[in-house]
């Protein structure tokens, strides 16, 4: 359990909150390219701040505060111009870095007050990797944003988002949680689909472990039918789970949490696999007919299970058992995180600052990543007729896995001698 203190110090990600400060020093995913591909300018909200995502004309992204300075018109509905974002109330235009270029009455009328130069807008950078675009809050200098092994493997990428009605902190709990598997994700679903005997009981976990690394907190277990996971699983710092794929938990707020899943599904075959964009979807949590929440899927589960514990979780009324050891860790360390930051202003764990190591960097990881994946059994050709993580794959995304599956199991097909030839 956490005291009241704690657990407002743990969760409040505003500006100014210590917490909120710490989020700040690491690059957080916030929208998908081929979003902004489409559409390039997006209102997003980050740590409680609201800002306008663009795509300039030159392809150039920025950041800035949602709010012109000069009267405070929406910037999401600027105008694109080669070097940034121009507000469409009375044109003072932004470039990336917050410098205001241009301000046409006033330019035409004042040209010698040069009042432009004394006004900035809040902005803040960003960068596209792996499909997706990141923003940094922070002070500078700053950090590397990761490179992981994962980016350069071939497969077929796709990227999920969702919108989680909680804290960001409970659903990064549960990137440190072995034992709700057995329970949430093995036997409510027998439950819910009516398969739940006394012959069908799903493996127990019988030990779990966890082991600290440079990139987050590496964790194990040991079940009744095997030790399925030697190479552990991985709370990636500060704010996603890793097995293969990514699931990070980006603070929209307090009460608001954007989930961003990031998967590879290996395809058959070594041919590289090009993708000029990398495909997106959004995944509703709530089912309409019923008003309540999806529960076929996995991550749909969890998301249950986070928004069960309230907008914010009130630890102070939790008993955490053995079972919570990497809970436990994940608190402490974000506690002495907290404490460094504001004592000596000290890198928290998992900063990277040396771009000569940041290239596919290595993380261990625990499932082969494929996730397109009939419930039940993969064989050399997989079919994604069920996407296991999370509701909602559309059909031509589905449609367009299947095409390239089937092309390249035909190909290999045809170079590979058959058992009569
Ligand atoms: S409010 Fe933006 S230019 Fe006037
Ligand atoms: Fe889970």
């Amino acid at each position: 359990m956490l005291s009241v203190e704690e657990n407002q110090l743990l969760t409040r990600v505003g500006p100014g909150t210590p917490m909120g400060n710490l989020l700040r020093r690491y690059w957080q995913p916030i929208a998908p390219v081929a979003e902004l591909d489409e559409t390039p300018i997006k209102q997003v909200r980050l740590m409680g701040e609201d800002l306008a995502l663009y795509k300039d004309l030159s392809g150039n992204y920025g950041l800035l505060d949602l709010h012109c300075p000069h009267r405070r018109a929406d910037l999401s509905y600027g105008i694109l111009e080669p070097d940034g974002l121009r507000c469409n109330y009375h044109g003072w235009a932004f470039d990336s870095r917050g410098n205001c270029t241009s301000m046409p009455f006033e330019d035409t009328a004042h040209p010698e007050a040069r009042f432009r130069d004394k006004v900035k807008i809040k902005a803040y950078p960003v960068q596209a990797k792996a499909g997706l675009l990141w923003a940094y809050l922070g002070p500078d200098p700053v950090p590397e944003l990761w490179d992981w092994d994962i980016y350069h493997e071939n497969g077929y990428k796709t990227i999920v988002f969702g919108h989680i009605p909680c804290n960001w902190l409970q659903c990064a709990e549960n990137d440190i949680d072995p034992v709700h598997f057995e329970w949430l994700h093995d036997t409510w679903p027998l439950q819910l689909r009516g398969e739940r005997t006394a012959d069908n009981v799903p493996p127990k976990h019988l030990k779990i472990n966890f082991k600290e690394f440079e990139w987050g907190i590496e964790y194990q277990r040991l079940r009744d039918n095997s030790d399925d996971w030697q190479v552990g699983r991985v709370a990636l710092w500060p704010n996603a789970l890793y097995t293969g794929h990514f699931e990070y938990r980006v603070p929209i707020d307090d009460e608001n949490t954007l989930s961003v899943c990031w998967n590879n599904d290996p395809l058959p075959g070594d041919a590289p696999f090009v993708q000029d964009r990398i495909p997106y979807f959004w995944s509703p949590i709530k089912d309409p007919k019923t008003g309540r929440w999806i529960s076929s899927h996995t991550v749909n589960q969890d998301i249950i299970a986070w928004v069960g514990q309230g907008a914010i979780s009130d630890r102070q009324n939790e008993h955490l058992g053995s079972s919570d050891e990497g809970v436990i860790m994940l608190r402490r360390q974000f506690l002495q995180d907290l404490k460094k930051l504001e004592e000596t202003g000290a890198d928290p764990k998992a900063i990277l600052r040396d771009p000569s190591r940041n290239h596919a960097m290595y993380l261990p990881r625990s499932g082969g990543g494929v996730r397109f994946n009939e419930r039940g059994g993969l064989g050399p050709v997989r079919r994604p007729s069920v996407y296991s993580l999370y509701y909602g794959l559309p059909d031509d995304l589905r449609d367009d896995i299947e095409r390239v599956i089937a092309e390249r199991s035909a190909k290999l097909e045809q170079n590979e001698p058959t058992a009569a030839g």
